[in-house]
């Protein structure tokens, strides 16, 4: 989901209006790197969520993913699909157990990043919302005997 904002620029005369995307609005990529660095500031000290990670001692990938995947998502440059290809994020997080305890610890370290560093309160909201339901999408394991987490895809 796109927020658009439109411009009125006055040349000549004349009126030309252009649509700018929140990627634009929040400074571009240099604002996702910050949102993603927050973020993992949290992660690595949350030990719920540290054990999902391979090599925690090494998170530059995990990082770089991360960024790619939300400036593109929020109306950049198509990073994440030229270096990773499609983000089929369900069936990359499939490995993972997802539960409610870890969507919910998730949350709280982007939450936290996005209120920090967002000051507009459309853009924060837009992103809150996105963020509230993408992590309960990729919640895998429903705390029942039959749950798709950890199956290989
Ligand atoms: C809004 C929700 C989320 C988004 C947008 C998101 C996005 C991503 C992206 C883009 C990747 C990199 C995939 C790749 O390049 O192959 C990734 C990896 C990963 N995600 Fe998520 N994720 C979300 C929620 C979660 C949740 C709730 C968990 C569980 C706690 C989680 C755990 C992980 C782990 C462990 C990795 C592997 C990291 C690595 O070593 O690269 N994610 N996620």
């Amino acid at each position: 989901m796109f927020q658009l904002t439109c411009r009125i620029y006055f040349q000549n005369g004349k009126t030309l209006s252009s649509a700018s995307s929140i990627y634009e609005q929040v400074g571009g990529l240099p604002f996702f790197e910050r949102l993603v660095d927050r973020f993992y500031q949290g992660v690595v000290t949350d030990q719920v969520l540290i054990v999902l990670y391979e090599d925690p001692e090494n998170l530059v990938k995990s990082r770089q993913h991360l960024t790619w995947f939300l400036a593109q998502y929020w109306g950049g440059p198509m990073l994440f699909n030229e270096n990773r290809g499609h983000p089929q994020l369900r069936m990359r997080h499939m490995p993972f157990r997802i539960g409610n305890l870890e969507r919910d610890r998730w949350l709280v370290h982007m939450l936290a990043a996005v209120n920090e560093l967002v000051t507009d309160d459309d853009i924060r909201g837009a992103m809150t919302e996105y963020f509230v339901k993408a992590a309960e999408h990729l919640r895998n394991d429903t705390g029942l005997p039959i749950s798709s987490a950890e199956y290989p895809r």
